[in-house]
């Protein structure tokens, strides 16, 4: 792929109003999501769970790109057909998770940094045999005491350069996800600072690794106060203070920011969304999503592992699709959640 096809795969996936469903939960991460709803994690639950997300009716029209897990974009849907080609019929993007997870820091208590980057360069090359358009790498950063450290920070920083520009190197539009996540008591004010000192480093790593700007995607966290703080931001204020510190931080050459949700509630995910874009005063990025649990949540407890339930499901995951389409445009409001109810 060269630069410019790079550049018009990273446009592509931010233009319309539409984003990403992120669908890339390792094997035990969604075995975790699969206990909620009492069901067994098998490879054959798996795909019929993905196949379902994928072949939602009109999902293309709200939705760009897909995540997927390695074990994911090797199957078919139960009727036969690669995953890889429902998205591709859709108009979807088939996208791929290339990290192999956070791991503990050495030498650094309570901290990670992402692993993944032996061999990539040739699972790149397999992957786009397979047909990914796109790829991600997630790193993550915790708030605690006396954290994150320089060292945490630059270590995750260092390594996400190197993925995104083996990505580019092998055709890929890499997505840089640095999370600073959301657990812990600290204030919307210490999100505000790690998230900038974060994105700062990341930006630096990935200028001295000579990363295309045009031809990525950053996927960050929103400045929002801890899980446990007493004092909790309004949805104003999470939406004001993140576009200050991404303007302060992410260069106008990167075509579009696609947030993750990150243990939001799905209503409070589209409403910060919605807010960014309805700010005014204009910004040179798209801001779009790329929403895990923010998407599914609801469409995987409908299904509950029935092959009966599949039709609820989809509509419940296609009006939050659309419900986040609207927010790309500032164009959500809480009345359409009655759609969802009623269907
Ligand atoms: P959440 O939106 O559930 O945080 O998931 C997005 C994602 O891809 C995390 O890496």
């Amino acid at each position: 792929m060269t630069v410019q096809q790079l550049e018009s795969v990273a446009q592509d996936i931010v233009a319309d109003a539409r984003g990403i469903l992120a669908a890339d939960e390792s094997t035990p991460t969604i075995g975790k999501r699969f206990e909620t709803i009492g069901v067994e994690s098998t490879e054959d639950s798996r795909c019929a769970y993905r196949a379902l997300l994928f072949t939602t009716a009109g999902l293309g029209e709200f939705v760009s790109g897909a995540i997927l897990y390695d074990e994911t974009i090797r199957q078919s849907s139960p009727e036969g057909i690669p995953i890889v080609e429902v998205l591709q019929g859709q108009g979807i993007h088939p996208g791929i998770k290339v990290d192999t997870g956070a791991k503990a820091l050495a030498g650094a208590a309570g901290e990670k940094v992402t692993e993944g980057l032996d061999g990539l360069r040739e699972r790149i090359a397999e992957y786009r045999e397979l047909g990914a358009t796109f790829a991600k790498w997630r790193a993550v950063i915790t708030i605690g005491d006396a954290i994150p450290s320089r060292y945490c920070i630059e270590a995750n920083a260092h390594a996400l350069a190197r993925y995104a520009r083996l990505c580019q190197e092998g055709g890929l539009v890499p997505i840089v996800e640095p999370e600073v996540l959301m657990d812990g008591a600290h204030d919307i004010e210490r999100c505000d600072e790690v998230t900038t000192d974060t994105l700062a480093a990341v930006f630096h790593a990935l200028h001295e690794h000579g990363v295309s700007l045009e031809g990525m995607l950053l996927k960050p966290n929103m400045v929002i106060s801890g899980a446990e703080c007493a004092a909790q931001a309004g949805i104003e204020e999470v939406a004001a203070r993140t576009v200050a510190c991404l303007a302060r931080t992410v260069p106008a050459a990167v075509p579009g920011i696609v947030f993750l949700s990150g243990g939001q509630s799905d209503e409070v995910a589209t409403q910060h969304l919605n807010a960014m874009n309805a700010l005014t005063g204009s910004h040179p990025w798209k801001l779009s999503f790329s929403y895990g649990r923010a998407l599914q949540a609801l469409a995987l407890k409908r299904w509950g592992g029935s092959a009966d339930n599949v039709a609820a499901a989809q509509q419940a995951l296609y009006h939050r699709a659309k419900f986040n389409s609207a927010a790309c445009s500032g164009g959500y409001t809480r009345d359409m959640e009655g759609e969802l109810e009623a269907a």
